[in-house]
């Protein structure tokens, strides 16, 4: 694909009012989320719910594409057309996530290193004949004592990099997706005050991240950055708010994100369905922006829709427009224009 190609897929999925749905749990993933609702994981119970979010009357309003996963992408609806010629018919880009999990480091406690860069380029080809357009590869931070490590940094941003050249060469935009997790109890102000002087973790992931992908020649403006947004962690006594998240996250991404990305595509992170879709408005109202701020959840858009469905075939249409609802927030949120009154 040439470049003009992969920047028109960029931004085709961070138009204005739209974003993407990640759906892209891996095997282990979607069992632990089946489980929270009492539904045994089989490929036909994924496969059942797959469909139940796909098929969603209206959602393509809303929904720029879908990242999926090995097994869904060579799946097919409950009408027998395959997931990705099901989604490409609505008007939805199909994507696929392609990395093969966040393992330990070795020698480095605490730490993870993304996998699956051998074999890749064989991968990526296959995809893109099954009808992906995009690809996403996550990376995995985590805030300590004394860690993040440069080592954890450098070898991550490294795979992203290698990651991002092969998906463009094969004609796929890549999502390149470091996630600061949000465990731990860390607090907003350590990361806020150090991302002045460029010592803040985030600054540092996404500095990291920017380097290898300029020194691995990829072509920015066909890539989408999927980062997290600057939060409190998890157990920190003091939760930060929603105006606090809003000015933290845009300062971080300004002092970082070239231009040349047509968009910036949050990830949820264990953030609630509400809060994702607040802190996303809050950010979109403040101001406007070089790059599209947009959404690529996967809990935040899923969690209302799976808790509905509870594996049952008669609450196949509440749940569905559990996931409308859902989308049609975070849809407003792309405008700055959500409120609580819509819940
Ligand atoms: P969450 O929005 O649930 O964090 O998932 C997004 C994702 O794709 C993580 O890789």
């Amino acid at each position: 694909m040439n470049r003009s190609e992969l920047a028109a897929t960029a931004r085709a999925l961070a138009p204005k009012g739209k974003g993407i749905l990640a759906a892209d749990e891996s095997t282990g993933t979607i069992q632990k989320r089946f489980e929270s609702i009492q539904v045994a994981s089989t490929e036909d119970t994924r496969r059942t719910y797959r469909d139940l979010l796909f098929t969603t009357p209206g959602v393509d309003e809303f929904i720029s594409g879908v990242i999926l996963f090995d097994e869904t992408i060579r799946q097919k609806a409950l009408d027998g057309t395959p997931f990705p010629e099901l989604l490409d018919k609505r008007g939805i880009i199909p994507g696929i996530k392609v990395d093969t999990g966040a393992k330990d480091m070795a020698g480095f406690p605490g730490e993870k290193i993304t996998e699956g860069l051998d074999g890749l380029r064989e991968r990526l080809a296959e995809y893109r004949r099954l009808g992906a357009r995009f690809a996403k590869w996550r990376a995995v931070i985590t805030i300590g004592k004394e860690i993040p490590s440069r080592a954890c940094l450098e070898a991550n941003a490294h795979a992203l990099a290698c990651y991002a050249a092969l998906c463009q060469e094969a004609g796929l935009v890549p999502i390149v997706e470091p996630e600061v997790l949000m465990d731990g109890n860390h607090s907003i102000e350590r990361c806020e005050e150090v991302t002045v002087d460029r010592r803040s973790i985030k600054a540092v992931t996404l500095h990291h991240t920017y380097y290898q992908l300029h020194e691995h020649r990829v072509y920015l403006d066909g890539t989408l950055l999927k980062p997290n947004m600057v939060l409190s962690g998890k157990d920190c006594p003091r939760q930060a708010g929603v105006a606090e998240v809003a000015e933290a996250t845009v300062r971080c991404l300004k002092a970082t994100v070239p231009v040349a990305v047509p968009g910036i595509v949050f990830l949820s992170g264990g953030q609630s369905a509400v809060m994702a879709t607040e802190h996303l408005n809050a950010m979109n109202a403040m101001g406007t922006y070089p790059w599209e701020l947009s959404y690529s959840y996967g809990r935040a858009l899923q969690d209302p829709p799976l808790k509905t469905w509870k594996g049952k075939p008669e609450n196949v249409p509440a749940a569905q427009r559990a996931f409308y609802h859902r989308s049609s927030c975070n849809s407003a949120a792309r405008y700055g224009k959500y409120n609580k009154a819509m819940e």
